[in-house]
């Protein structure tokens, strides 16, 4: 006999087999007990027959609660109702620790509930089908790299000095030496690294002490940050959209089954292949504030309102129904009940939110820098990421470069992802130019000393160089089409959340 995981148990068809596992939900009705188990590769019903197994093991089968801990052994067929499409036939179970009381039911808890939790929630299916799914995104990165000869380069996280504003800094003491923050972005130092090795990636955890409490932000979050010596603007965008798409395709390929439990269209990710298509600060602005935006707002109100039409009705037949319905039926109820209410409140805060959007678009103030609405409203005109370039200076970081054909603009560039999930990427072409970026330093009100190591690598031998950030969870969110950035991750910081 031998031990499998449930994600092989294709090539285990016939045999009997061992699964170590945890409950998570059972059924039972006299002479036989249907235990639905997960050992966090997938799910896998097992069939327990009181003539199957011995009659202790049959009636701890049936008092068996959920998340108990166990092993089981018998032979597996397969099945297509089944849930993974195989199901065992037990002759032995085991259970090694009973779990009392499980706080997580399979009926609905609400989302601060579920944060408090967390550590029992990432066993649920869909937040391990997310993490699964997060796992590839993290591989695909770093095989991107790796396969085109970029050299990893770790940047430190305590750092003197802030590299993306001064605003959103953690602090702590550092010894005799007064503060030291927690770093924003490992840009600085990947540009070191970059003069160094030619192209490298920094990868890491990244802090940022922001006030904003929206569904896109954390405080601390992962980020990846290419850095490449030679690299102009277009050659940077051309780098982004290859590896956007690469990340994509690579999901695709190995996360079906979670993108399936995770209900995720998949035919809107398939189409992610570049080229991307490419606006720039002014004509991005253009658009926002042509009528045609304001009539793409308009459809989309009556669109949702038809919407939120159809499901309320709905809803309504299945409540009078319900009672006259037999006792499956009225499970499926529920669970589309728990469904349509969760798209209802987003619905709501969509016909909220819209109007102000629409104005916030068509009286968008140029040399202002986009706002989340804006970057929603913009994406929704392309089926695939859009970069938007050139920005106004003013409202960039210190170390990007000037446009040299207008002097107003920085060589930016942002990543937007589809359906309103909003930046995904920010990057630049750098500064350098010792006399000029001397002059940013000194026109954001940056300390100067703090930055002399970072101004050598304009003195010694300097070289046009390019590079970005992705934000990992923002990129998680959007592939898994999550809700909320905070389900990203195995444990989220935010404003008003530290722990568990
Ligand atoms: O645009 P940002 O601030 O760029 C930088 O930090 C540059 N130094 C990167 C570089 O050029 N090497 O951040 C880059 C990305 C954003 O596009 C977003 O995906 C993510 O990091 N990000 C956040 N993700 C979650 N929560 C937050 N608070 C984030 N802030 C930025
Ligand atoms: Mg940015």
């Amino acid at each position: 006999m031998v031990d499998v995981y449930i994600e092989d148990l294709s090539s285990h068809v016939g045999e009997h087999v061992t699964l170590k596992g945890w409950l998570y939900n059972s059924r039972s009705g006299g002479k036989i007990v249907f235990l639905l188990v997960r050992d966090g590769t997938g799910l896998c019903q097992c069939v327990v027959t009181s003539d199957g197994v011995s009659p202790e093991m049959f009636e701890s089968a049936k008092g068996l609660t959920q998340e108990s801990s166990l092993i089981i052994s018998g032979t597996m067929r397969a099945d297509e109702r089944a849930p993974g499409g195989y199901e065992m036939d037990a002759t032995s179970l085991e259970i090694v620790g009973f779990a009392q009381d499980y706080p997580i039911t399979p009926k609905e808890h609400g989302v601060e509930f579920l944060a408090d939790r967390r550590h029992l929630w990432i066993r649920s299916r869909r937040q391990a089908a997310i993490l699964r799914v997060r796992h590839s995104i993290i591989r695909a990165i770093r095989n991107f790299f790796d396969e085109r000869g970029f050299v990893l380069f770790d940047a430190p996280i305590l750092t003197p000095n802030a590299v993306e504003g001064t605003s959103t800094l953690f602090d702590t003491e550092y010894f005799d030496l007064g503060k030291a923050y927690l770093t924003q972005s490992g840009q600085l130092y990947g540009e070191a690294g970059a003069m160094a090795l030619g192209r490298i990636y920094v990868f890491g955890p990244t802090f940022r002490a922001e006030k904003s409490k929206t569904r896109r932000h954390l405080t601390e979050f992962w980020m990846v940050e290419p850095e490449m010596a030679w690299y102009d603007l277009d050659d940077n965008m051309r780098l982004a959209e290859e590896f956007i798409s690469y990340i994509v395709q690579t999901v695709l390929e190995e996360r079906r089954t979670e993108l399936n439990v995770l209900e995720r269209d998949v035919s809107s990710l398939q189409n992610i292949l570049p080229p991307f298509p490419r606006l720039s600060y002014d004509e991005a602005v253009a658009l926002l504030r042509d009528e045609k935006t304001g009539a793409m707002i308009d459809e989309r109100m009556v669109a949702i309102r038809a919407e939120q039409d159809s499901l309320r009705r709905e809803l309504d037949e299945n409540r009078e129904k319900y009672k006259s319905v037999k006792e499956h039926v009225r499970r499926k109820f529920d669970a589309r009940e728990i469904q349509i209410n969760a798209r209802l409140t987003e619905i709501g805060e969509m016909l909220r939110n819209l109007p102000q959007w629409k104005e916030s678009a068509l009286n968008f103030t140029h040399g202002n820098d986009l706002g989340g609405s804006d970057e929603t409203v913009l994406t929704w005109y392309f089926d695939k990421p859009v970069i938007i370039h050139r920005y106004p200076s003013a409202v960039k970081a210190f170390y990007m470069k000037r446009d040299p054909n207008d002097e107003s603009k920085a060589l930016a560039m942002d990543v937007l992802a589809p359906e309103g999930y909003g930046e995904i990427i920010g990057g630049s072409q750098r500064e350098d130019n010792i006399d000029y970026l001397l002059e940013r330093i000194r026109e954001h009100d940056l300390p100067e000393e703090v930055f002399e190591w970072f101004l050598d690598l304009r003195r010694y031998g300097s070289v046009p160089h390019s590079g970005f950030g992705l934000g990992v969870e923002r990129t998680v969110a959007w592939i898994c089409g999550l809700e909320h950035i905070r389900e990203s991750i195995p444990f989220p910081r935010m404003i008003h959340r530290n722990r568990p």
